[in-house]
């Protein structure tokens, strides 16, 4: 059973000309759910992972289960104003116009090993924004890891020339 076969590719959603891929055909398979962790994980046997950092919203989905599987905890970046402590705040951009993410202050201590996760890397902004956030922190990041990756759209080349070393399952062109 293969992880890609189960993401659902639905053309013209959310607008004309994008095709979204959906991973909630993922989610909803027990097994394909499991493969997924299972084979984003292995990689990071040898490393050691003090926090996974999963970002809002699809990336708590997948960054809780991870963190799981690492025993390790897991620390939330959440779009601006639903974190109820002290922030560490960082502007990210959007297709129109820039948002906002936000991190808990206590959430990281200095010198920790971090992993990002995230359903998926397009643009490579968003994960940006949370790497930011995290080095704001002096975390250490070991590396970003997705369920897809849009290469088209540079995601990944934007990530290594911070440094960050990026793993996903699967590409769709
Ligand atoms: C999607 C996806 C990533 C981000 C990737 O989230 O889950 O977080 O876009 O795009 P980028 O690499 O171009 O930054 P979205 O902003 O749609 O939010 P959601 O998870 O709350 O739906
Ligand atoms: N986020 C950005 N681009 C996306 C796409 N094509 N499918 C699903 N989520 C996305």
């Amino acid at each position: 059973m293969d992880v890609k076969s189960l993401i659902r590719s639905i053309p013209n959603y959310p607008k004309p000309g994008i095709i979204f891929r959906d991973i909630t055909t993922l989610w909803q398979d027990a097994r394909g759910f499991r493969r997924a962790v299972d084979e984003l994980v292995w990689p990071y046997a040898g490393d050691r992972i003090d926090k996974v950092v999963g970002i809002e919203a699809r990336g708590f989905i997948l960054g809780g289960a991870v963190a799981h599987q690492l025993s390790v905890g897991f620390v939330p970046v959440r779009k601006k104003g639903k974190l109820p402590w002290q922030t560490e705040q960082q502007e990210y951009e959007l297709e129109y116009g820039t948002d906002v993410m936000e991190i808990h202050q206590d959430a990281i201590v200095a010198g920790e090993n971090v992993l990002i996760v995230d359903d998926l890397l397009a643009t490579g902004g968003t994960a940006e924004a949370a790497v930011k956030l995290i080095r704001r922190m002096a975390g250490e990041i070991v590396g970003a890891a997705f369920i897809v990756e849009l290469p088209a759209l540079g995601g990944r080349e934007r990530l290594d020339t911070l440094g960050i070393r990026v793993r996903s399952l699967c590409q769709f062109e």
